[in-house]
This record gives structure tokens, C-alpha cells and sequence, in this order.
């Protein structure tokens, strides 16, 4: 059978693992753009509050199911169930997760693929290379196809390495510099002409927005995502988690750490969209909305790196550098989910099974390459609209109904010896039981 199941070989290790697959694209690029179009800080409050009493406690039964099975989501499932029906259901869920973590991986590798190539455009750029240049920065299948390519190829070859001297080596290398970059950037933009107006518009909160439904829904499903729920990335990320540490503490570090880049990020990208009007470049669509999507990332901002003159390459290079790394300590995490269930039950090795499954995700993310218009958007909305916060809600009734009421507060203990005089004990267990499932099904509702 199987090799012998990884591990992180510390708390930081996890730390950064964890962290950074909850940020990513969502963090620096989906966070700033919805706090813009709904309400500035209004969202940012909605936010705040739906990440740390929905998201966070959604994020423990993940955790805490993980490192109890010590399994890959499938068999780990299923173990902690005890009657053939639950096994079953176990074993579907499971599936349903890695089919989503493989499908938003494929879409994520095509924008990760822009990414890449606009971070080689400026050095084309600054060789006066123009047809190289323009060919990196305009929409083409080729493009799209290599540099899709070449992030799917940087995926796997972490992921081939394993636990400790794959995911957590280049998470724990990775993260700092993300960290560097991200407030580099923000002293450059904040000490730009045009700065201030975006920051008002990002801090100063229209508070009757709060009563508005969309804006709490929108809120819910950008929590989940950033926080990478529901797939099973968290639930195998705890399976390779040491028995001595908290996991209450351990996914309270991750929470804030998400929040705090995502709240962070805003504060480059809202103002620097000013400053890019400041320099002609314009921000809102005919309809009224600031500009979001890729619209924002390669419109307005290379507008902003132009104005720069002799820096504005090296800015840009940090920028989509900054992309990069966002996306590639995510995409590691979604491409582990199917990895681990391959690795524990085939004779094949690590890095065998990595190219395979890499591969097929690879020939999927070149198929909606190929059909964009058509299967793009329906991919986006089958994954992260529909079913991130369905098994959501499987995954906390795994945790809050499936699994042994003693076999979960025991495994909460582990490495937590003082747990019982917390707050968290005496909430956690109710809530993750009964709220949670009825707070994700109430904005399911709504979004549909
Ligand atoms: N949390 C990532 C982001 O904010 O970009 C996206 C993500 C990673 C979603 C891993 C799902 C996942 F399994």
C-alpha cells in the first residue's frame, strides 16, 4: 500500500501552509473589488463579523475532522461515521470535494496563467521587445495554453515534493515575501496623488448598505472562498497537523492572518484605482460601478505602472509577482485534495500520481481555455456559487451530528489542555451543530 502520510514539521509550518491557501486571488483581487462595489467599509464590517462567526467555526470542523482521521477526505469521511448509510455519505462527500478542489483549481490556473505573463511582460518591456510584450499582454489561446501550462507544471512540482519538503518549505518561503511585497506596494501607492479619495471610499462605511441583503450574502461567499472552504483543503491540511497543538488557536492564527491580508490588500488596490484615474485611466463602468474582474487588474493598473516612468516596470513585476505567489500557495492546496486520496490508496508514488492528476486537471483547465465564453463563468458558478457553501453545510454536519460527540471534544483537547475553561468549548460545539448549517443554507438561499 501507501507511503507513510506526511506531516508539518511545526506550527509555523502549518501556519504558513494554511494561510497560504486561504490567501490568494481572493484575498488580493476578489476582496478589494467587492468591498468597492458594495458599500466601501460597509462590507468590510459585514465581512469582518461573517469571517470570524461563520467562516472561522466552519473552518474547526474542517480542521478538527482532518486531524482526527488522519486521512484523505474520502476515507477520512467515512471513518469518522459509524453506520453503513453515514459511511456512504461520507465517501460522497468526499468526492464531491475533490471534484470541486480539481475544478477550481483548473480555473485558477488560467488566471494564475495571466498572472505569470504579465509578471514577464515588463522585463519584455524594458528590452524593447514590443512584439513580446504585446504578445504577453493581450488575450490569446497560446498564451493562455503556456502560461496555464507553466503555473500547472510549478503546482505539481511542489506538490511532488510532499508535506514537509514541498507545501510547507514553499508556503514558509513563499508567504513572507507575499507579505513584503504587498506592503512595499502600499507605501508606493498611498504616497501617490489621488491615494486619499480611495482610502475614504474604502474606510468610511455606508452603514445603511448593512441592511442590505445582497451585501451580506456577497460577504458569506467571499469569507468562504478566502478561507478555502468546503473542498477538503483544510481537512488535509489538519490531517498532517501535530496532536500537540490547538487547533482553536492554531485556525484563530489563520483566520486573522486571511483577514488581515485581504483588509491589507484593499488598501493597495482601492487606492491605487484612484491614482490610475488620476492618470486617465478610468475606473467605472457605464453603469456607475467601479471597475472589478480583470478589467481592474489589466486596465487600470497598468495605466498606474505607465505613469511610473523608469519604475513602472519593476512595479508591475512586483505586483504580478505578488499575484503569482498568492496564487501558487493556493493552488497547491487545491491540487493536495486529490493527491492525498490517490497517494493513500494506490501503489503509485508521489510524484507519479502529482503528474497524472496534474495532467488531467491541466487538459480541463485547456478545455475551458478553449471554449471560454462558454464553460468560464459555469465553472466559477458551479463551484464556488453552488458548491462550496453545500458541502459547507455537509462538512459541519459531519463535524456537529456524523462524528462522536466524545471523539470530537477529545480531539479538541488534544494539545489544548485548558480548553474546557474557554469560551470557545462552550460555544463551538452547539454552534457548529445547529448555526452554522443554518446560517450557510439562509445565504445559499438568498444567493440562488
Ligand atoms: N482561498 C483562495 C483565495 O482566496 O484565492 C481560493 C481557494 C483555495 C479556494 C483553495 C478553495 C480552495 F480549496
Amino acid at each position: 500500500m501507501s507511503s507513510p502520510r506526511g506531516q508539518f514539521s511545526s506550527k509555523t509550518g502549518f501556519i504558513m501552509a494554511a494561510a497560504g491557501s486561504a490567501v490568494g486571488l481572493g484575498n488580493i483581487w476578489g476582496f478589494p473589488t467587492q468591498t468597492a462595489s458594495n458599500g466601501g467599509a460597509a462590507f468590510v464590517l459585514a465581512y469582518l463579523v461573517l469571517a470570524f462567526c461563520l467562516a472561522y467555526p466552519a473552518l474547526m470542523a474542517e480542521l478538527t475532522l482532518g486531524r482526527h482521521s488522519r486521512s484523505n477526505t474520502v476515507d477520512g469521511l467515512a471513518s469518522v461515521a459509524s453506520s453503513p448509510l453515514t459511511k456512504f455519505f461520507g465517501r460522497f462527500t468526499g468526492w464531491y470535494g475533490i471534484v470541486v478542489a480539481s475544478l477550481i483549481l483548473s480555473f485558477y490556473t488560467i488566471i494564475a496563467g495571466w498572472m505569470v505573463a504579465y509578471l514577464i511582460a515588463p522585463a519584455a518591456e524594458m528590452m524593447s521587445l514590443d512584439a513580446a510584450h504585446h504578445w504577453l499582454t493581450e488575450q490569446s489561446n497560446g498564451r493562455n495554453l503556456i502560461f496555464g501550462g507553466l503555473f500547472a507544471g510549478l503546482t505539481m512540482a511542489i506538490i511532488a515534493s510532499g508535506v514537509e519538503s514541498g507545501i510547507e518549505r514553499w508556503s514558509t518561503r513563499l508567504m513572507p515575501a507575499l507579505i513584503v511585497l504587498l506592503l512595499l506596494l502600499i507605501i508606493y501607492v498611498l504616497t501617490q496623488e489621488g491615494a486619499a479619495e480611495g482610502l475614504k471610499l474604502y474606510l468610511l462605511p455606508d452603514l445603511s448598505q448593512l441592511t442590505n441583503p445582497d451585501l451580506i450574502v456577497s460577504a458569506m461567499g467571499q469569507a468562504f472562498f478566502s478561507l478555502s472552504l468546503g473542498v477538503g483543503t483544510m481537512m488535509i491540511y489538519g490531517s498532517y497537523l501535530s496532536k500537540d497543538d490547538s487547533l482553536p488557536r492554531l485556525g484563530a492564527i489563520v483566520t486573522t492572518v486571511d483577514v488581515g491580508i485581504a483588509f491589507t490588500a484593499g488598501l493597495l488596490i482601492i487606492p491605487a484605482m484612484f491614482v490610475a484615474q488620476h492618470h486617465g485611466a478610468t475606473i467605472y463602468s457605464e453603469s456607475g460601478d467601479l471597475l472589478a474582474g480583470p478589467d481592474l487588474i489589466f486596465q487600470v493598473l497598468p495605466v498606474l505602472f505607465e505613469s511610473m516612468g523608469a519604475a513602472g516596470p519593476w512595479v508591475a513585476i512586483a505586483f504580478f509577482g505578488l499575484m503569482t505567489i498568492a496564487s501558487l500557495t493556493s493552488s497547491i492546496s487545491m491540487l493536495e485534495v486529490p493527491v492525498a486520496r490517490a497517494v493513500e490508496t494506490s501503489q503509485a508514488s508521489r510524484p507519479v500520481v502529482t503528474l497524472i492528476i496534474g495532467g488531467i486537471i491541466f487538459a480541463i483547465s485547456a478545455v475551458i481555455i478553449l471554449n471560454f465564453g462558454s464553460l468560464f463563468g459555469l465553472v466559477v458558478d458551479f463551484t464556488t456559487k453552488y458548491s462550496q457553501p453545500i458541502l459547507g453545510i455537509l462538512l459541519c454536519i459531519f463535524a456537529g451530528w456524523i462524528m462522536h460527540r466524545d471523539r470530537l471534544l477529545s480531539e479538541l483537547k488534544e494539545g489544548h489542555e485548558d480548553i474546557e475553561d474557554s469560551l470557545f468549548w462552550k460555544i463551538w460545539p452547539v454552534y457548529v451543530r445547529f448555526f452554522c448549517p443554518a446560517l450557510i443554507v439562509l445565504s445559499f438561499y438568498k444567493s440562488l
